[in-house]
């Protein structure tokens, strides 16, 4: 459920109409709602009455300061994987001792800021990742909070690009090894064990698999009980899949009852990591039709969003659903909706029925709000986006479209290098 939708032909967001913010910000431009969002983190909050977990948000879905804030301001922790996002979490208002760091590559540098800020815990994904965590924490003289990741070997059913829960995947640590890992874990005397954590993939519309891991998961703690290790917080990371085109995807009340039911008589703390299911369906990205175009085999509409701009159809073949921001009754074929960089791969559909729009004329691409400008580049040297963020009535700039200066920023022209701009 979300807040876009038709009011006499116009495409809404919430109170606003999508045109006014295309023409007053340019395109291409991503646009959140604000009441999405938080009817979003609600659902997940209520769905978990019975265990209220700390919901950690994964930043990585979507990392813009406003998006981080609103999600704080709701009582949410954040799921973290870079120094960056550290930074980002912490600047937008998240109190660090709800931020859990997962990542199979931290760096002793981003273990030693994490560290410094008193985060929850780290989700260790190596044994030498947890030798190197002992080893900064000895140096600062503290316990760092660890928990170890463990690969469940469960396939999640779902893109092979993110699916994270297969041995062959490079995520975490093979459960069958994880005891021997949190024995090791225990003989640092800068290390405190506090959890375990899992994450199997993104995108699941079924629960099965999830379930089918914790299962295995609450094996292993009962292991490590025997072992004498207590296991305080259960993170099962996050996963859960939204509705692109027509994915029946588990809605939250059956997702929590179905790990509700399986957690039974474990008495420590639920940790969750959702990020596309918050913020998914609560973003779309609005693009201007440049030009159109026919070779007697297709007809191509090229719109001013790029690949760049949005990278899930070019990257996974993702199906992004693609609306008129103003109804049209003209007639519909079927079109190539593509961006201007110069690559093949640079699309947002293939061969989808849609009215043939005058140029000038604005397109929706929906369901953007989740690893989409998180996953923006500057290829061809394309500023990026602007991002709004609309909240009934009023809508705000949460981020300006790029500058051209932004793009050299920090690029240096050699004296050795003679050219107009260095050289007289
Ligand atoms: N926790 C961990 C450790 C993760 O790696 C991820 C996502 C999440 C939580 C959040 O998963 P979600 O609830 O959003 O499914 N770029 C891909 C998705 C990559 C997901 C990476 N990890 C896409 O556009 O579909």
């Amino acid at each position: 459920m979300n807040f876009f939708t038709y009011k006499k032909g116009d495409l809404y967001c919430e109170d606003v109409k999508v045109r006014t913010i295309a023409e007053e910000t340019g395109t291409p431009v991503y646009i959140y709602s604000a009441k999405t969002l938080r009817r979003h983190y609600r659902a997940i909050e209520r769905a978990f009455v019975r265990t209220k977990p700390l919901i950690c948000y994964s930043v990585k879905a979507n990392s813009n300061s406003a998006v981080i804030a609103l999600f704080a301001s709701m009582g949410a922790g954040a799921d973290i994987v870079s120094g960056g996002e550290l930074f980002r979490a912490v600047k937008a208002g998240m109190n660090s001792k709800t931020i859990v760091y997962s990542g199979v590559g931290k760096t002793a540098e981003e273990i030693a800021e994490a560290l410094a800020r008193n985060i929850l815990m780290f989700n260790a994904e190596s044994i030498e990742e947890l030798e190197v965590i002992e080893a900064v924490a000895a140096l600062m003289g503290i316990k760092a909070p660890v928990s170890i990741r463990v690969n469940p070997d469960i396939n999640p059913h779902t893109h092979p690009y993110i699916s994270t829960g297969m041995k062959k995947n490079k995520f975490g640590i093979d459960i069958r090894y994880a005891r021997e890992a949190y024995a090791v874990a225990r003989s640092k005397r800068h290390l405190q064990i506090v959890g375990i954590d899992m994450h199997i993939g993104s995108q699941l519309t079924s629960i099965a698999p999830i379930k089918d891991a914790l299962k295995r998961v609450l094996g292993l703690i009962n292991g490590l009980r025997r072992d004498g290790i207590e296991i305080r917080f259960i993170d099962i990371g996050g996963g859960l899949g939204i509705t692109y085109k027509d994915e029946r995807a588990a809605s939250p009340d059956d997702y929590a009852a179905a790990i509700e039911q399986t957690l039974q008589g474990f008495s420590g703390n639920l940790i969750l990591e959702p990020g596309r299911v918050l913020v998914g369906n609560a973003g779309i990205l609005a693009s201007k039709v440049l030009y159109r175009k026919e070779n007697g085999m297709k007809k191509f509409m090229i719109v001013d969003a790029g690949m760049n701009d949005l990278i899930r159809p070019s990257f996974y073949d993702a199906y992004h659903e693609i609306l008129p921001v103003k109804k049209t009754r003209s007639k519909r074929f079927k079109q190539d909706v593509v961006g201007p960089i110069c690559e093949s791969g640079d699309f947002f559909a293939h061969g989808r029925e849609l009215p043939v729009l005058e140029q000038g004329g604005l397109i929706a691409l929906m369901s953007a709000g989740a690893y989409g400008f998180s996953m923006s580049s500057n290829y061809n040297s394309r500023r990026r986006a602007a991002e709004v963020l609309v909240d009934g009535r009023e809508y705000h700039v949460v981020r300006a479209r790029e500058t051209n200066e932004a793009l050299i920023r920090g690029e240096k022209i050699p004296p050795s290098i003679k050219t107009r701009s260095n050289h007289g």
